[in-house]
């Protein structure tokens, strides 16, 4: 039995305004309130980050954003800094999500420079890392997972590499429907911890692995009762409070 607290996230995407968020939020909390063995964080948009921080203050909900960039400021129009972040209490942030890396031509090297700049600013950072139907179908799953753990990585002190959530997401899962079968996402999760051990076999104990893509209420128990699956990363059901915290209850040990 692990020791490694659960980890429920909402990945919200571009989804929600400030008075939408403000009345998930709302929703939420009585619903969430027992689940004290269970971390949850949400990520709202930029804009409804900062009403979140203080509607959630004080509960057990932290603030995280979906992106940030690795410099402390500067020419970068549209871009939000680590700085930014934290001065609204925000608490994390995740990094590398495949609709960035694909939609935004985000790169291994680039997401390690937010990685590290993310801990430097006491965020608490989400890594995600996932293969396409055609890498899984070719054979290519763990060369992908191992050039993106290892590249994205590089830049964290071995020491802190047990600060990072990395979150397993198959691109094929995300907003399809079809969810990794439970031996796929634990396969992954065993291989990525182990890449994590190659650098501190102690690290690698302590680092959350994460599954993400398409994770429902009714599927959430089969993934979250894995060995090696520390939790979620929760897209479209995270939208619905009722279904993000009957996800939420799901990760609570029995
Ligand atoms: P879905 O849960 O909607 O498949 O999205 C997963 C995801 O991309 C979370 O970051």
């Amino acid at each position: 039995m692990s020791t490694r607290r659960p980890l429920i996230a909402g990945n919200w995407k571009m989804h929600k305004t400030v008075a939408e968020a403000e009345s998930f939020i709302q929703q939420l909390l009585p619903l969430v309130y027992a689940a004290e063995a269970v971390d949850l964080a949400i990520c709202p948009p930029f804009t409804a980050l900062a009403a979140m921080v203080d509607s959630a203050r004080g509960s057990r909900v932290q603030v995280f954003a979906q992106n940030m960039h690795q410099a402390q400021a500067g020419a970068f129009t549209g871009e939000i800094s680590a700085p930014m972040l934290t001065e609204i209490d925000v608490d994390g942030v995740i990094l590398g999500h495949s609709e960035r890396r694909e939609l935004c031509g985000e790169s291994d090297r680039g997401i390690a420079l937010k990685l590290a700049a993310a801990l430097d600013a006491g965020l608490e950072p989400i890594l995600c890392v996932g293969e396409s139907e055609a890498e899984r179908e070719r054979g290519e799953t763990e060369r992908k997972l191992r050039h993106q753990v290892q590249e994205g990585l590089a830049k964290v002190e071995t020491e802190r590499l047990g600060e990072v959530a990395i979150a397993y997401e198959p691109i094929w899962a995300i907003g399809t429907g079809t969810v990794a079968e439970p031996e796929q996402a634990q396969e992954a999760a065993v291989f990525i911890r182990a890449l994590v051990a190659s650098r501190s076999p102690e690290q690698a104990g302590r680092v959350r692995i994460l599954y993400g893509g398409s994770v429902t209420p009714e599927n959430a128990a089969s993934l979250l009762a894995l060995a090696d699956i520390d939790g979620a990363l929760v897209g479209g059901a995270s939208l619905d409070a009722r279904a993000f915290a009957a996800i939420v209850a799901a990760a609570a040990p029995a």
